[in-house]
């Protein structure tokens, strides 16, 4: 199946009462790792990329591999770009050939976060591209309630979330409702409260960032609440570069690239497995 929207994607999800899972990616293992999860356990899956890693890899030469992997297979694959810094950086995408963008202008003022994203909107949607926005700061879990900047974390204003909704046009969007990038240092606690109100007066699919480490009962119980997409990278990440240590450190002197990622790999797809099952997305290719 080829490349789809992530609207297609969310609005089959939301429906379905299940998320979508989306895995950051920055080179060719990490994709086909993905991408094997998703497959063998016939699950819809976004492959998304911030701008760093974008440029890591090359935008071109990552949508076309990318594209190649996804027609061998049965299964719906988005592909997204993660946290956009600007306007520019989501037209950059656009000509890459993403399916998706998300402008993140979620640091300004609500009046410029508004205008911004309304004017990526335009832009995208004129291509057939759906937009993600955000709405309050989804900050590092470093810098949340147990570290030392309690106040980088801030939780979205429903009454805002609602007016960026109706005036930005945006397909689906990220709130901060007490979630956090990276290893939380204790259980994260969900503003369920405020995802509620969030849901009742916006009504499109939610997209809850910094999955990592977040139970399964509160990924479920956000899913009831409209979330439809959940983005997961560190655990995918530490998984890697752990396996990658240990085969290293039990295999001295022995230089074969391949027989030294491949446990790497392995290690990645059936963490990528866990977290499709946690948001129940499996069989729902
Ligand atoms: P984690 O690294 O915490 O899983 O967050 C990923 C994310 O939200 C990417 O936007």
């Amino acid at each position: 199946m080829s490349i789809v929207t992530n609207k297609e994607l969310l609005d089959r999800a939301k429906a379905g009462h299940y998320a979508v899972a989306a895995f950051n990616t920055n080179n060719l293992e990490y994709t086909q790792a993905i991408l094997t999860a998703a497959s063998e356990l016939k699950s819809p899956v976004i492959i998304e990329a911030a701008k760093s890693e974008i440029d890591y890899m090359d935008g071109h030469v990552f949508v076309a591999m990318l594209t190649a992997m996804a027609e061998k297979l049965s299964i719906p694959v988005g592909i997204h770009l993660d946290h956009g810094p600007s306007y520019e950086e989501a037209i950059r995408c656009l000509n890459y050939g993403f399916r998706s963008v998300m402008y993140d202008g979620s640091a300004l003022p609500l009046d410029e976060n508004i205008a911004n994203t309304k004017a990526v909107v335009k832009a995208a949607h004129a291509c057939g591209v759906s937009v993600e926005g955000e709405v309050g700061v989804i900050g590092q879990a470093a810098d949340g309630p147990e570290g030392k900047q309690n106040g980088m974390i801030g939780i979205a204003d429903p009454v805002e979330c609602e007016r960026f909704v109706n005036e930005s046009g945006v397909d689906c969007f990220a709130a901060a409702i007490g979630n956090a990038h990276g290893i939380y240092k204790k259980k994260p606690e969900l503003r369920f409260d405020v995802l509620a109100e969030i849901e009742k007066r916006t009504g499109i699919p939610l997209v809850l960032h910094g999955g990592t480490g977040i139970p399964q009962e509160d990924l479920r119980k956000a899913i009831t609440m409209g979330v439809s997409k959940i983005n997961f990278s560190t655990v995918m990440r530490k998984g890697f570069l752990e396996t990658l240590a240990d085969t290293l450190k039990n295999n001295p002197g022995d230089w074969d690239l391949m027989k030294m990622l491949t446990p790497a790999k392995e290690k990645m797809i059936e963490i990528a497995k866990q977290h499709i099952i946690m948001i129940m997305s499996d069989n729902k290719a």
